[in-house]
């Protein structure tokens, strides 16, 4: 059970309005992982409309809150989202405040923009709370940076799969920045280990798999471009993220421990 947020100062002083929409960012992991705004913003909601990654108790924040799951497994991808735009148009044309709650940040593979475009077909308006994206959870979860001083000062979130289903990184020949974060290619490690190669990675670049980071049995494994594939069986059917470059690597050993870190589950190479 999570307690109520404090009706305080530091927090939003935006309320849901009716017939308007909040976007919120339920972060990645367990429930507290949510900010203080978007808790707020929910406990206020009449209805919550969310996807499958949520986590459940995210329900204590609005128990009387109508709580619709539009998640969008074993759905026709198309058929799902304008069902999705349908929903928050009609909810909010209604009079309620409408909660469009998504995992980790909603502007991250998120499809904001169609639920934006739909809304502004309408005339409805809404405000955007931000999460915590599962890149950042990742690199949280295993006290790696995703940038460092000198070493690392780009960083890039990228998908590999494309609108259908197929992987693709493109053959750049080189890397878009010093480190890249790649969402949503969990089921294909092998082949994206091979494209990683084809768009300018080279074969013993350090490449991290994060998978359910910020949840309790959240885990990590440590590879190169070249072994990524040996990832698949360790995260198969897990939410995972995978970072290649320098901020795939681990600090140097003794920082972490100074820093009281405790690694989630023993790193495999
Ligand atoms: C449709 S995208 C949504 C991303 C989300 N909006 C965000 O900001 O994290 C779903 C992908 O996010 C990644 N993901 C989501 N939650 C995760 C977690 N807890 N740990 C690792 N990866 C996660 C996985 O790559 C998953 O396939």
């Amino acid at each position: 059970m999570i307690a109520s947020p404090r009706p305080d100062a530091l927090l939003s002083p935006e309320l849901p309005t009716p017939g308007r929409v909040v976007f919120i960012g339920a972060g990645p992991g367990v429930a507290d992982l949510i900010t203080l705004r978007g808790a707020r913003a929910l406990a206020s909601a009449d209805v919550v409309l969310f996807d499958a990654l949520a986590d459940p108790a995210l329900r204590d924040l609005a128990p009387h809150a109508e709580w619709i799951d539009v998640g969008k497994r074993g759905f026709v991808h198309g058929t799902a989202q304008q069902r999705i735009n349908a929903l928050l148009v009609q909810h909010a044309q209604a009079g309620a405040r409408v909660a469009r709650l998504k995992g980790g940040d909603p502007s991250v593979f998120g499809r904001l923009e169609e639920e934006l475009e739909a809304l502004a077909e309408h005339g409805i308006s809404f405000e955007v709370v931000p999460g915590v994206t599962a890149a950042l959870a990742a690199a949280a979860q295993t006290a790696r940076p995703l940038t460092r001083r000198g070493l690392g000062r780009s960083v890039a979130l990228a998908t590999a799969m494309t609108h259908n289903q197929a992987l693709d990184v493109g053959r750049r020949g080189q890397p878009r920045a010093d480190t890249e974060v790649f969402y949503m290619a969990g089921q294909q490690l092998q082949a994206l280990s091979e494209q990683l190669r084809a768009a300018g990675w080279p074969e013993e670049a350090p490449v991290l798999a994060v998978s359910r980071a910020g949840w309790p049995d959240a885990r990590h494994s440590q590879h190169t471009v070249a072994t990524l594939g040996q990832a698949s069986t360790e995260h198969a059917g897990r939410p995972t993220v995978v970072t290649v470059g320098i901020g795939a690597t681990p600090v140097r050993q003794g920082t972490a421990a100074i820093a009281g870190h405790q690694s989630p589950t023993p790193v495999q190479s």
